[in-house]
């Protein structure tokens, strides 16, 4: 085996090079190639004797032309390595064309509002049973309130007995928070629900926030006083009219919707002032079945609950008018109306921007 082709493989400088020894070597019409074909005219004594060493050349040749390679690449991806480094120490430039999407920006600004109060953040997933997205929540199945909300329904799944759907509200994570941490708790579960339903302010996929309390001897008048303080800081304007409208809903006893005060701002509706009544959410005291299809003893734990559509409460806060641009991906739209990556909503520093 003449080591001058180990040499010349070892000498190569990259993969390139590297790739036209291997031709010039094993390829079709390489030196390596033409030996073994060389073997089919010998005697077969000659050709006794030379065939291991040929084959045997060829095989160290084939290995060390892997070993360069591996080489090659190590060294390769070390230089890469080497160079393309960033610096996380760099200041953010205005140039940072991405911006956050309203509907996050007041997601973390609910976040902000609950957790001074108390509250964490719950999340469930997005295909719901219907025993969470219903029946749970006190909807039996024929009950005629699962027909108030326009359900996509699922091709059932395996050997599953009632197909699952798109939740149709953020209310089934109440149970599954109550089942997973029971009580006392203090939770609100912002997240995607979907309805069959496409308009000017209805889009198939939306977006709402849940607020669950239990804890022992909560009343009507912790849900209030919750509400209030949270329309108050979101809008931030203390000179907020509300006014709690008895209400139904199958999974709170009694049930309100509440309302606030609008007036006309330039030209633009805005929560504030007296000149009319808009409602803004769906609330009322956690029905006791609902509390026991938590497994919890609702003898013990009472509670309040509240759903809010987070579309709308960016709409009335940023001043947007149609519910489906949120939706349309256009950078213009985004670029306009979306927050700067790095303006974090704190209390102290105005939850808006
Ligand atoms: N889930 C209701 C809906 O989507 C909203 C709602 C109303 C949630 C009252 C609640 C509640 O937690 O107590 O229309």
């Amino acid at each position: 085996m003449p080591d001058a082709l180990l040499d010349r493989i070892a000498a190569t400088a990259d993969l390139q090079e590297l790739d036209s020894v291997r031709v010039a070597l094993l390829g079709k019409s390489g030196e390596i190639t033409a030996k073994l074909k060389s073997l089919g005219a010998m005697d077969p004594d000659t050709r006794a004797a030379e065939a291991p060493k040929i084959h045997a050349e060829r095989e160290a040749v084939t290995n060390a032309i892997a070993e360069r390679k591996a080489a090659l690449e190590a060294a390769e991806l070390e230089r890469r390595l080497a160079t393309e480094t960033i610096d996380l120490s760099l200041p953010v430039t205005e140039s940072v064309s991405g911006t956050v999407h309203p509907v996050s920006q007041v997601m973390d600004e609910l976040a902000e509002i609950f957790a001074d109060l108390g509250f964490s953040v719950a999340e469930g997933p997005e295909i719901e049973t219907q025993w969470y997205n219903f029946t749970a929540l006190n909807m039996p199945e024929n009950h005629p309130a699962r027909a108030m909300q326009d359900t996509f329904y699922l091709q059932p799944h395996g050997d599953e007995t009632e197909p699952r759907v798109l939740r149709t509200h953020t209310s089934p994570v109440q149970i599954r928070a109550g089942e997973n941490h029971g009580a006392p708790l203090y939770v609100i579960a912002p997240g995607r629900v979907y309805r069959s339903d496409s308009d000017a302010t209805h889009t198939p996929m939306f977006h709402q926030v849940e607020g669950l309390v239990l804890d022992r001897r909560i009343t009507l008048g912790h849900l209030k006083w919750t509400l209030e303080t949270f329309v108050k800081a979101f809008f931030e304007r203390d000179d907020i009219a509300m006014r709690f409208r008895p209400s139904y809903f199958p999974f709170t006893e009694p049930s309100a919707e509440l309302d606030v005060g609008w007036s006309m701002e330039k030209g633009r509706r805005v929560v504030g002032g007296s000149e009319g009544w808009m409602e803004i959410l769906g609330s009322g005291m956690v029905h006791p079945r609902v509390i026991a299809n938590m497994g919890l003893d609702p003898n013990e734990w009472q509670g309040f609950a509240f759903g809010c559509g987070i579309d709308r409460l960016a709409m009335l806060k940023y001043g947007m008018e149609d519910l489906r641009a949120f939706f349309d991906g256009d950078i213009r739209w985004l670029k306009h109306y979306g927050f700067r990556a790095l303006d974090v909503p704190t209390l102290s520093g105005g939850v808006g921007a």
